[in-house]
């Protein structure tokens, strides 16, 4: 991925050296304006204890560092959430995420 100019934003979260939870964020060198906040999972266990939150802070933290110090750009980041995803679409709303679009799947019988 760095060959082909992107730049991954990962977080770890440990609970007593085990990893519970992970989050990332995609920067693509070609188009900086649009970063990609990519899958963010916790572990069933840790759920509703806030490491979703930290995990995601954790990220945009880093991304304002690497955007400070790069001068990359980067204006908008990115996401996708299913409408059923009540969790995932509360802390979205509560980092300043906004609607932008609505996609949908299209299939059709074989
Ligand atoms: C989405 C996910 C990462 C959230 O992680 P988490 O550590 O449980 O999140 P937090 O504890 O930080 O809580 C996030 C918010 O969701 C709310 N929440 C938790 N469970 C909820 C539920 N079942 N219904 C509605 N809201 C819920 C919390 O109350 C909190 O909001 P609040 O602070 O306003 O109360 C976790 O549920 C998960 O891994 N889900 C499966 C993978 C997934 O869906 N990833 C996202 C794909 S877009």
């Amino acid at each position: 991925m760095i060959e082909r100019g992107w730049i991954v934003l990962r977080s770890m979260a440990l609970l007593r050296d085990r990893p519970v939870g992970f989050t990332e964020m995609f920067l693509d060198a070609d188009e900086p304006a649009i970063v990609v906040q990519d899958s963010t999972l916790v572990d069933r266990a840790a759920r509703g204890k806030g490491v979703g939150r930290s995990l995601k802070a954790a990220n945009l933290h880093q991304l304002e560092r690497i955007t400070a110090d790069t001068a990359a750009g980067a204006h908008y980041v990115q996401t996708w959430t299913s409408q059923s995803n009540a969790p995932m679409l509360a802390l979205n709303r509560q980092f300043g995420f906004r609607v932008a679009g609505t996609m949908h799947d299209a299939e059709r019988a074989v």
